[in-house]
C-alpha cells in the first residue's frame, strides 16, 4: 500500500466515523426519554475521539482530513438520516449493528495489509486496533439491548 491509498483509506474512515457522530446524536434526541439516548450521546462522544484520531494520523501523513460525503446511506441501502424519527429502539439497534460491523470488517482489513505495508507503523495498528475494540463494545450493547426488547416482546404479563 503506498502513501496515497493509505490517506484515502483512512479518509473514509473519518467520513464513516464522523457521520456516526451525527447518527448517534440524532439517536439520543430520539430516544431521549430512555437509558438507550443516554448510551447513543456517550457513543457519539466516543465516535467524536475516532474522528479526531484518524484525523490527527490524517494530518501526520501530510494530507487534509477529507470528508467524503454520506458513507452511511450505501451500507444500510437507504438514506439513513430521513429514517430515524420514524424507526423503533429495535430497528435502530439492528441498523446501528450493521454499521458497526461494517467498520470493524474494514478495520480489520486495513490492520490486517497494515501489517505488510511500508507505512504500517505500530502506533497506526494499535490505534485502529483501539477503535475495533470500542466498535465491537458498542456492537455487543447493541445486541444485548436487542435482545432485552425481545425477551420482553415474546413474554406476557400475568392477569
Ligand atoms: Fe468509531
Ligand atoms: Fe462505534
Amino acid at each position: 500500500m503506498d502513501k496515497k491509498s493509505l490517506i484515502k483509506r483512512l479518509n473514509w474512515f473519518f467520513s464513516l466515523e464522523l457521520n456516526q457522530v451525527d447518527l448517534y446524536k440524532a439517536q439520543s434526541k430520539a430516544f431521549a426519554e430512555e437509558y438507550a439516548g443516554l448510551v447513543f450521546e456517550r457513543l457519539s462522544q466516543i465516535e467524536q475521539g475516532h474522528v479526531d484520531n484518524i484525523g490527527a494520523k490524517i494530518k501526520e501523513l501530510g494530507a487534509n482530513p477529507t470528508v467524503i460525503g454520506d458513507v452511511i446511506s450505501p451500507i444500510l441501502g437507504h438514506t439513513a438520516g430521513t429514517v430515524i424519527g420514524k424507526m423503533s429502539l429495535a430497528e435502530v439497534l439492528k441498523i446501528n449493528t450493521m454499521i458497526e460491523q461494517k467498520a470493524m470488517k474494514d478495520y480489520k482489513s486495513l490492520i490486517n495489509e497494515l501489517k505488510e505495508s511500508l507505512y504500517g507503523s505500530k502506533e497506526l495498528i494499535t490505534l485502529l486496533q483501539q477503535n475495533f475494540i470500542d466498535e465491537n463494545l458498542h456492537t455487543e450493547w447493541f445486541k444485548t439491548k436487542l435482545s432485552e426488547l425481545q425477551t420482553c416482546e415474546f413474554s406476557l404479563q400475568p392477569l
